[in-house]
């Protein structure tokens, strides 16, 4: 992303939500609406023009993509905390993301965190100033610093059972950042139900990273705006990935466990391939 600039794809994100929601009101919780309106404010004509073209000819069906991810992750955190197998929520790049700002007044006994870079946090820290005080922002440049400084120690306690989030990140890593990205958030794993969701590109046989729909625009916007996709995987190989970091696979959710899980009746809405969620937790050692 560009120096001293909130990250353009987060923005986009958001925008993108308040836009589907106008014609597709089921896909977004209308409590996230609520956040992502404080976040980024209404959508201008211009705006939702840019937004009409972008979905049109640069990635058909991503706009629906983001919002059915929200959806399975959100699905994963509040059924391990209604378990009571997670203490601490991490929210790593959280960008717009409304599930801190939404689960923290739903469960006032678990401590969220919100790790991003200071040039997109301090907005969102502005929007949520008057935030239950089991909301904690932890700014850092992940370029500089890692995830396991990020963490103050003294508000995070890696011994509890903790929930880590990377939505939408690591395809803007490169290798070398990507296991540093991982080795932090193990360091901060301590508790053996300690888990991690992450989203990843999944890489075709042919070494292409993005989603089937993609065009060349969305290639050049991106390249643009300084956050180019550098990094994917084979879904095949996640195991193997993982087991290298510490961490043991429990479920890998493609596009189309998405359509399953949140289309019933709709198959006919177009909806962009090539972001998988991965479910992963610490490894027994
Ligand atoms: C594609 S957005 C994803 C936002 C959010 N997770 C979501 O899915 O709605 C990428 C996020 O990564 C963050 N980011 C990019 N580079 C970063 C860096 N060097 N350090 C910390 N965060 C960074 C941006 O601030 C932004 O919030």
């Amino acid at each position: 992303m560009k120096e001293n600039k909130p990250s353009a794809t987060a923005t986009l994100i958001a925008r993108s939500q308040i836009q589907l929601a106008q014609t597709q009101s089921w896909a977004v919780d209308a409590g996230y609406l609520a956040q992502y309106r404080r976040f980024v404010a209404e959508n201008s004509p211009a705006q939702r023009a840019f937004l009409k073209l972008t979905e049109i000819f640069a990635i058909p069906g991503l706009y629906l993509h983001f919002a059915l991810r929200k959806k399975l992750i959100e699905s994963i955190v509040q059924s391990q905390i209604e378990k009571g197998a997670v203490q601490q929520v991490v929210v790593i790049a959280a960008g717009f993301d409304p599930l801190a700002a939404a689960l923290h007044e739903a469960y006032p006994l678990i401590r969220f965190f919100e790790v991003d870079h200071p040039a997109t946090q301090v907005i969102k820290m502005d929007a949520l100033a008057d935030a239950g005080s089991n909301l904690f922002f932890c700014p850092a440049d992940l370029t500089k610093t890692s995830i396991a400084d990020a963490l103050a120690p003294e508000w995070f306690d890696a011994s509890l059972p903790t929930i880590f989030i990377a939505e939408g990140i690591t395809m803007y890593l490169d290798a070398k950042q990507l296991d540093k990205f991982f080795a932090g958030i193990r360091v901060r794993a301590q508790h053996p139900d300690s888990s991690v969701i992450f989203t990843y590109m999944a890489r075709s046989p042919l070494g292409v990273i993005g989603f089937d729909s993609q065009t060349w625009l969305a290639r050049l916007w991106l390249q643009l705006q300084g956050e180019p996709m550098k990094w994917g995987i084979e879904p095949e190989n996640i195991p193997g990935f993982l087991a290298a970091r510490g961490f043991t696979l429990n479920r890998d959710h493609s596009a189309a466990d998405l359509s399953a899980r949140f289309m019933a009746g709709r198959k006919e809405l177009r909806l962009a391939r090539g972001e998988n969620i991965c479910w992963a937790s610490v490894a027994n050692t």
